[in-house]
C-alpha cells in the first residue's frame, strides 16, 4: 500500500506555480497578496511565516513603521480569510531596530491579530546562540513565534512533538498508583522556550539567503498544528523551509516569494527533499555543548587565571609579610 507521502506526491514530483486545491506543492513566484487572492476561504489549516522585519535586508525596502504595519495587516487579513476554522497562524519575528533602540515586532503586530478576532495560544521564545555581537546592549539571542487560532476548537497534537523527560521511567513508589509511571512515558510537553540552533554559516541548511529559519523549527509546528494532507501556507517563503517541513510529514505546502533567486532556491530544496537528498539538522539532535564535548578552552572569564593579576596579588602578599 502507498504511504500518504507517495500518494500526495505521485504527480512526477510536480511543483506548481499557481494554487489549486488539486495540487500538493505550490511555489508562487510573486507577491503574496496576489497568491492569497487565488486561495479559497477557509481552505488552509496552518499559516506559518517569518515576514521581512523592515530592517533593510537586501530583499526589503525600509519603510516607515506605520506603512510596514499597514502592509503586514493586509497580508494577515488575507491569511485569516484563507484559514480554516480549526486552523492556526504562527508569525515568527524578531526586533525592528530604530537608531539603536529595539522595538519587538510581536508587540506591535499583536493588535492586528487580536483585532481580527484571533486568540493567542502561545508566545514561543526561540532561543539560539549565534548572531551579531552587540557592544552597546546584550547581544540578541532569541526571537518569538506568536501562535494564534481562529476559534477555540483548534487542532493541537501534542504526542508527535513530545521531548524526552528529565527523569524518564520514574514511577510512583507508593499509593494507589505505585509502580505506574509518574510522568508520560511518551515524553513531556516541549514548553514555550525552544532552544534550536539558527541557520548561520556552519549550519548544514545554510544557503545564500540571509535569514532562513531551520526546518526543525517548522517541523515541530507542522506536526502539532496540522493533520496529514492539510495545507500549510507561507506567504514569505524565502528558501522554501515551510513547504519542506510540510511535505516531509505528508502535508501539502504553498508559498510565495518575490525574489527570483530565492524562488529557484526554494524549488531546488523542495526537489531535494522529495528525492531524499536535502541535508537538514534532525529534530532530535541535542544542541552542541562545548563543556560536555570536552573543550578545555571553555571557561567563564572570572575563573581564568590572569598571570598579570596573579603576580600583582602575590607581590602584595609578599609585601604584607615583609611589613609584619
Ligand atoms: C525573512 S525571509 C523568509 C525566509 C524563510 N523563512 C526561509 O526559511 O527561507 C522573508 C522573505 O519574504 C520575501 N518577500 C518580501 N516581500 C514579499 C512579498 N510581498 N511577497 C512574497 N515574498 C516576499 C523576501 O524576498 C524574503 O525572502
Amino acid at each position: 500500500m502507498k504511504t500518504i507521502i507517495e500518494t500526495l506526491f505521485n504527480q512526477n514530483n510536480k511543483i506548481a506555480n499557481m494554487f489549486a486545491l488539486s495540487e500538493s506543492i505550490v511555489v508562487y513566484p510573486g507577491d503574496c497578496l496576489d497568491l492569497l487572492k487565488t486561495i479559497p476561504d477557509e481552505s488552509i489549516q496552518f499559516v506559518v511565516t517569518s515576514p521581512p522585519y523592515n530592517i533593510g535586508k537586501e530583499y526589503e525596502k525600509r519603510l516607515h513603521l506605520d506603512l510596514y504595519l499597514q502592509q503586514q495587516a493586509q497580508v494577515i487579513a488575507e491569511c485569516v480569510r484563507a484559514l480554516s476554522p480549526k486552523g492556526s497562524i504562527c508569525w515568527q519575528v524578531g526586533n525592528y531596530v530604530d537608531r539603536g533602540a529595539i522595538i519587538p515586532l510581536d508587540t506591535i503586530l499583536y493588535p492586528i491579530f487580536s483585532g481580527l478576532g484571533l486568540r493567542m495560544r502561545n508566545r514561543i521564545i526561540w532561543h539560539f546562540e549565534h548572531g551579531l555581537h552587540c557592544s552597546r546592549r546584550f547581544s540578541g539571542r532569541y526571537e518569538t513565534i506568536i501562535w494564534f487560532t481562529k476559534s477555540d476548537d483548534y487542532v493541537f497534537n501534542l504526542d508527535p512533538v513530545r521531548i524526552p523527560q528529565k527523569y524518564p521511567g520514574k514511577k510512583y513508589f507508593k499509593g494507589p498508583k505505585a509502580g505506574q509511571y509518574s510522568c508520560n512515558p511518551l515524553g513531556k510537553n516541549p514548553g514555550d522556550l525552544w532552544v534550536i540552533p539558527n541557520v548561520k554559516s556552519n549550519h548544514v541548511e545554510k544557503t545564500e539567503h540571509p535569514c532562513q529559519f531551520p526546518v526543525e523549527l517548522i517541523e515541530r509546528l507542522v506536526l502539532s498544528l496540522t493533520n496529514e494532507r492539510d495545507w500549510v501556507l507561507d506567504p514569505f517563503l524565502g528558501t522554501g523551509t515551510s513547504v519542506i517541513a510540510a511535505i516531509r510529514h505528508g502535508r501539502r505546502g504553498v508559498g510565495a516569494e518575490t525574489v527570483s533567486k530565492y524562488v529557484e532556491l526554494a524549488r531546488q530544496r523542495i526537489r531535494q527533499e522529495m528525492e531524499g537528498t536535502l541535508r537538514t539538522r534532525p529534530m532530535d539532535r541535542p544542541v552542541y555543548d562545548p563543556v560536555e564535548a570536552g573543550n578545555s578552552l571553555t571557561a567563564v572569564p572570572w575563573k581564568r587565571k590572569d598571570p598579570k593579576q596573579m603576580t600583582l596579588f602575590e607581590k602584595r602578599m609578599m609585601y604584607r609579610k615583609e611589613r609584619r
